[in-house]
């Protein structure tokens, strides 16, 4: 791909600046925006740019900044505050009647779905379904354990998420694989052509709605029973609000859990000394070392690039910048979390580090719900990846490797590793398909 092209079919230009802009949106961009990024945080920290898409939004880039808008109840999560509503959101969310769910929606209603949902999908379920999370990862890494090289991307770090996710709402086995296609077609084309993604959509919302339907009739102890029984109150989820909890709580907990493993291992292989420090404290049996570094991994190249839609509900002041009543606002947590106003040494990877409150997970009544999942995914596969494959490595160039285009989302197409094969170890009863 020649410099400068642009990833979405056009270059995008930015405010001039008294330094030359960086163009953001294009192919070197998405493979390290965080030059860019400097820029705009030195520069243009509130900025407003064209997307690919060709919607106007603010970027927000400096870490104070970024919290403070997360938290900011006058930025609405609900698409219908936009200027030109309908040209946001998760395609053919509105169209499968999925819209209802917590990224979309303000308090009061975040604040009733937010319990509801806290009620059934809690840290003791979490804590409860780690040693199927270690089952699934050993299982995949069989799968390929003896081959000597993998694409780690398409043969683990995008299995395991949905495989867990679908265990933990009670997807049965025989159903999983469909539920691999539709996530696969979502990840394949997040940025792209958005017909295909929303045939998916609608038939996840196809399938979660009988499936719900079946658990009303016949509860089971997974987490879709758990949401049709949670009550606050008195109150309950409607069938609908329990569909669009499911799709979200898949669609949320999916492509971000893929990125963590992918672009976490991807950044241990290109620190060596990192790495050789995290396999040294596994190989004393210790964990302080794994669960401060997967925090640091988050906050160094985390999953989401940018927080989900926010607009506007009336004219406000963000970091000097005056934003009008319904423009969109995207937080942008990867900026954020290089700054240097926050973070010592904010472009060195530290496994080690302490004072460490980065954004990853997001801030505020929307912070992520799914945390102590994605920590328990994340510390499960890193760990027994650099533990039965030691000698792991890349297989390609750095410099070939290819990042998905999405706005929200940061993550690599594949990621080729090498390494020595041994023989798999024995794990039984796992989902069909793998
Ligand atoms: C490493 C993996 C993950 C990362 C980095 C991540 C990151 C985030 C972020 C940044 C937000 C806030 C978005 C915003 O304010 O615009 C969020 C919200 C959310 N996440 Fe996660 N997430 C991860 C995994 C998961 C998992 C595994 C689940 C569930 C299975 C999940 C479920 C959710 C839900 C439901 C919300 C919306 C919460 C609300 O609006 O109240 N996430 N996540």
């Amino acid at each position: 791909m020649p410099p400068g092209t642009a990833l979405y079919g056009r270059a995008v230009s930015t405010t001039p600046g008294p330094a030359p802009a960086p163009d953001l949106f294009t192919w070197e961009f998405a493979s390290d925006p965080y030059p860019a990024y400097a820029w705009l945080r030195e520069h243009a920290p509130v900025h407003r740019t064209t997307l690919p898409s060709g919607v106007e939004a603010w970027l927000v880039t400096r870490y104070a900044d970024a919290r403070q808008a997360l938290a900011d109840q006058r930025l609405s999560k609900n698409p219908a505050h936009h200027v030109e509503p309908g040209k946001t959101g998760i395609p053919g969310e509105r169209s499968a009647g999925l819209m209802t769910h917590l990224l979309n929606i303000d308090p009061p209603d975040h604040t009733r779905l937010r319990r509801l949902v806290s009620k059934a999908f809690t840290p003791r379920r979490v804590a409860e379904f780690t040693p199927r999370v270690q089952e699934l990862t050993d299982r995949l890494i069989d799968s390929f354990v003896e081959r000597g090289g993998a694409d780690l991307i398409h043969e683990f770090a995008f299995p395991l998420p949905i495989y867990a996710i679908c265990d933990l709402l009670g997807v049965p086995e025989e159903d999983q694989d469909d539920f691999r296609d539709w996530a696969g077609m979502m990840i394949r084309h997040g940025g792209g052509p958005r017909g295909g993604v929303a045939r998916s959509v609608k038939k996840m919302r196809g399938y979660l709605a009988e499936l719900i339907h079946r658990k009303r009739e016949e509860p089971g102890d997974d987490l879709i029973s758990g949401l049709i029984k949670a009550s606050d109150h008195g109150e309950h989820l409607t069938e609908n609000e329990a569909a669009a909890m499911a799709f979200i709580l898949l669609f949320a907990g999916f492509e971000t859990t893929v990125n963590l493993i992918g672009n976490g291992v991807y950044q241990l292989l290109r620190h060596p000394g990192e790495r050789a420090r995290l396999q040294a404290s596994l190989a004393a049996g210790e964990t302080g070392l794994l669960e401060t570094g997967v925090e640091e991994l988050l906050r160094f190249d985390g999953p989401v690039e940018m927080a989900t839609w926010r607009y506007a509900t009336q004219a406000l002041t963000i970091g000097g910048q005056e934003i009008p009543a319904g423009d969109p606002v995207l937080v942008v947590l990867a900026a954020a979390d290089r700054d240097p106003e926050r973070f010592d040494g904010p472009d060195v990877l530290d496994l080690a580090r302490r004072d460490n409150q980065h954004l990853g997970y997001g801030h505020g009544i929307h912070y992520c719900l799914g945390a102590p999942l994605a920590r328990l995914e994340g510390q499960t596969a890193l760990a027994t990846l650099l533990t039965r494959l030691p000698d792991l490595r890349l297989a390609a160039d750095p410099a070939e490797l290819r990042w998905r285009g999405g706005l929200i989302m940061r993550g690599l197409r594949t990621l080729p590793v090498e390494f020595s094969p041994s023989v798999p170890v024995l794990v039984t009863d796992g989902p069909s398909g793998m």
